[in-house]
């Protein structure tokens, strides 16, 4: 099965700061890097590594170009991703010692495409899944023509916006939330009473709730699948949450059973918080055998 991601890539300035800097303080940086990113990015990236056939769409501006070579070298195909005016998308993030973390989007070239951009992108492609998330433009024209067409839609909610809950989210196969994205659309505060809500909104829409060091859990037609997380120390928890989509969807497409998506994902994301940076602390398939 192919897979199209049309996402969102990001040029990641991340800056080592003691805490996370409060209101009205000005605080100085231990360290500053850049980094490739950008939840599309680091979950075609994680697709890729993991195995599957990926093509990445969307939108670079032209100092993004060193994105495109990675996702070039990594084997996804960028056939479909386009070079456009003004800047790339951007994310400000700050990393405490322990490894938390704070995040300032902006959304540049990721938040110009169009409709007319979606219709050509759909036209051009061969592939029965299409991957979002909340961070290009015109997704609900871009759902509802997907699903049209009969592809499989899966949509990562991440971050969350107040547009979320007025998307056609009924028409997604897969829905990709954390808890506070959760939260945010059913108003419930506990896994149990998220999923429960997002069954009763969508019912025909599978839902996988990431739970950061508790896990994951997967929800489809009042059937669960549940899997901890690995007890790693984290030095960086950026790029978990799309390391573990991009795993998870590996196995997923493949048609792999869900325990088995659910337990390479976890390990995955458990490797990938061990390291800094996001689309950098990807881990590769074979690294995977670390954990048991
Ligand atoms: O999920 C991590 C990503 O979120 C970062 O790479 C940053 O670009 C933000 O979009």
């Amino acid at each position: 099965m192919k897979l199209l991601n049309l996402g969102s890539c990001a040029i990641d300035h991340v800056y080592q700061v003691p805490w996370l800097v409060r209101p009205g303080e000005s605080l100085p940086s231990l360290e500053y890097q850049v980094h490739p990113g950008g939840k599309g990015l680091n979950q075609s990236l994680a697709l890729a590594y993991a195995g599957a056939e990926v093509s990445h769409a969307g939108k670079l501006g032209e100092d993004g170009s060193f994105l495109k070579t990675l996702l070039d070298d990594a084997g996804v195909n960028t056939s479909l991703l386009e070079v456009a005016a003004g800047p790339s998308g951007h994310a400000f993030i700050q990393v405490t010692p322990d490894g938390e973390n704070a995040i300032v989007l902006f959304g540049g070239t990721n938040k110009q495409i169009t409709e007319a951009d979606v219709q050509r992108l759909l036209a051009a492609s061969q592939a029965d899944f299409l991957l979002l998330q909340n961070e290009t433009s015109a997704l609900e024209a871009t759902i509802n023509l997907a699903a049209d067409q009969g592809k499989r839609i899966v949509f990562n909610a991440a971050p969350m916006t107040a547009e979320v809950a007025s998307l056609p989210l009924a028409r997604l196969e897969l829905l990709i939330v954390n808890e506070i994205e959760g939260e945010a659309i059913t108003g419930k505060a506990k896994p149990d009473g998220i999923i429960k809500a997002l069954g009763k909104l969508y019912p025909n829409t599978s839902v996988l709730l990431t739970l950061g060091a508790e896990g994951a859990r997967f929800a489809s037609q009042g059937q669960t699948h549940q899997c901890p997380a690995h007890q790693v120390k984290a030095v960086d928890t950026t790029g978990a949450g799309d390391t573990f989509t991009g795993y998870f969807l590996a196995g997923y497409v493949a048609g792999l059973p869900i325990e088995d998506c659910l337990a390479q994902a976890t390990k995955a994301a458990a490797l990938c918080v061990t390291r800094p940076g996001a689309a950098t602390s990807i881990p590769r398939l074979s690294e995977l055998a670390q954990l048991n």
